[in-house]
Parts: structure tokens; sequence; C-alpha cells
């Protein structure tokens, strides 16, 4: 059983596959995408918050014709709450659903209830860990916008300690031709140790940027990333937001056909007064999830790819 628990099991072709997959749901007329899932049920446990992962997960499958069961702030209102493992909830809920899509606090929970699923179990997001999903649909934006996945400077800013988009995005990146990375963040709020080796033993270049404009100076892409306020451990991590903050000033030395992308949500990172600018891509980036979602789904449930 195919359990979609980080990018690192995502190649480049299936990748490709499933942004093809998502193209052409995107033009499917819905009565048809309505007829993929016809008669399944996906349950969607969220033990974090989330707007854009949940919603458009639970849009994706209705939209495939499926149906969804829901535990929101499931760590509150789950029988989690009175102690149940992870595993046992996979067993239960596993003869309810088809499949389990789920956000949960920790990576390696997570990893070690999986396989006690009867059914397809997809992470929407552990802990600091990965967020695979988010990544294969920043993938699906780059391509979306730049019409490639290879020969790329990405920059990478914000919180690469604790964001998991990051992680899940710079390890995809990394099986691609041609990326040359540069990273800015926090001075306590770097790559985790063993994702910088993995980088590192991966060859791909990587720069760490003096300041903001040195660091989105050319790039193709700007990958901007909010500081996991909730996740900061040590007093010592708590850092000055505004030396991070995209604003309109950097959209000068920023290439006309680079993109700016943000995981959303976004609290005081990218100045609003950007939006209009063609570069800004997030709700683009956004609204593609939903497609990425659907094929995804799609691939998991009935082994489509396109
Ligand atoms: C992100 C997450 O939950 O990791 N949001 C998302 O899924 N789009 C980013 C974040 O919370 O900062």
């Amino acid at each position: 059983m195919f359990h979609a628990l980080s990018i690192a099991q995502f190649d480049v072709d299936t990748t490709f596959q499933l942004i093809r997959r998502a193209e052409a749901l995107r033009a499917m007329p819905r009565h048809e995408a309505r007829a993929l899932l016809a008669g399944d049920i996906v349950a969607t446990l969220f033990y974090e918050p989330s707007t854009r992962t949940r919603l458009s997960f639970e849009a994706a499958v209705y939209r495939l014709g499926g149906q969804v069961v829901s535990a929101e702030n499931a760590r509150e209102n789950s029988s989690s709450k009175k102690g149940e493992s992870l595993a046992d909830v996979f067993r239960v809920v596993g003869c309810y659903a088809d499949a389990i899509v789920i956000r949960h606090h920790s990576a390696e929970e997570l990893d070690a209830a999986a396989p006690f699923s009867p059914v397809p179990v997809i992470n929407a997001g552990a802990g600091s860990g990965e967020h695979p999903t988010q990544a294969l649909l920043d993938a699906y934006t780059i391509w979306r916008e730049l019409g490639r996945l290879s020969d790329l400077t990405v920059a990478v800013l914000g919180d690469l300690k604790y964001g998991r988009t990051v992680h899940s995005l710079l390890r995809l990146l990394a099986k691609m031709d041609g990326i040359r990375i540069r990273l800015f963040h926090p001075e306590p709020l770097g790559l985790p140790p063993e994702l910088a080796a993995e980088m590192r033993d991966s060859g791909i270049p990587i720069e760490i940027a003096e300041d903001l404009e040195d660091a989105v100076r050319g790039a193709d892409i700007v990958y901007q990333t909010r500081i996991q306020a909730e996740r900061l451990q040590a007093e010592h991590e708590l850092c000055a937001t505004d030396d991070y903050a995209i604003r309109r000033s950097h959209l000068a030395v920023l290439p006309e056909h680079a993109r700016i992308l943000h995981p959303l949500p976004r609290v005081g990172e990218i100045d609003p007064a950007i939006d209009p600018d063609d570069r800004a891509a997030y709700f683009r980036q956004a609204e593609n999830g939903l497609y990425m979602r659907m094929a995804l789904l799609d691939h998991m449930l009935r082994g489509e790819l396109g």
C-alpha cells in the first residue's frame, strides 16, 4: 500500500505525471471529473490548524465526486484526547474511508503509524518535518508560471528550520537539473543539519545570502515563508521579522519573468502592496493546490496518471 508521507517517494517522472494530470483535471468539464471518485469517501484528520490544505483537499474530493468525513482540531476533539494511539485511529478510520488525509504535530508518530492503516494515508503536513503535497503544488506552480522545473535560481527565505514546506520543496528541487539555491534566514532558523547534509550530498550549489536584496537579486523564483512562531523552542530563536519582509523596493532587483511564491498564510513577510504585481504568484499557487490534490487523489485511489 502506498502512503504519501515524504516527497522522497516522488521521483521526477511521477512529479511531471502529476503535473500533467493536474492540468488535465483543471480543463476537464466538472460533470466528467465528478465521475472519477464517485462512491469514494476520504477522511480528513487535522491535528493542527489549516485553511488551504484542508479545504483544498476536501474541495478536491468533492470535485472528483467523492465525499468527505472530517475531524478538525483533532488533537482536542478526537479520541486522541483520550489517549488513543494514531495507529488505532488509522485502523478504525480506515474501515470507514477509502483514504486518509492527515495533518499531525509529530512526523515520527505519523511515519510509525501509517503502516497500520488499511487504506492510503496522505501527509498533509507533519510537525516541522515535511509537507509533500505542498511541494508538489509548488513545483506545479513553478512549471505553470515559468514553463520549466530545471535551470532555475531559487531563493528560499524565512524559517528554514521549522518550515516543513521548505523541507519538502528543497528535497524535490534537488532532483531536478540545473537548480541553484540561495538561502536567507534569521540566524537561528537555518536548515536542520540532516537536511543541510542531504542538500550538500545532492551536489546542488547552495549560497547563503547576506541580506534580502542579495537573496532575491536576479532570482527566477523567490520562495518566502513565515516564521513558525508556534514552533520556536528557545528564547534566542525569537527574531525581528522586519529584515525579512519583501517590499516593493525589492521588485527593482527581481527580473520581470521572476515569480514570488509563498505557501501562505503570510503574516507580514510579504507587503500586500506587491500583490498586484504579476510576479506575485502566491494566490495562483494556492489555487493550483486544488488541482494538484485532485491529481494526487486520483492517482492514489484510481492509479490514474496523465
Ligand atoms: C504551511 C504549513 O501548514 O506548513 N501552510 C500551508 O499548508 N499552506 C505554511 C505555514 O503554516 O507557514
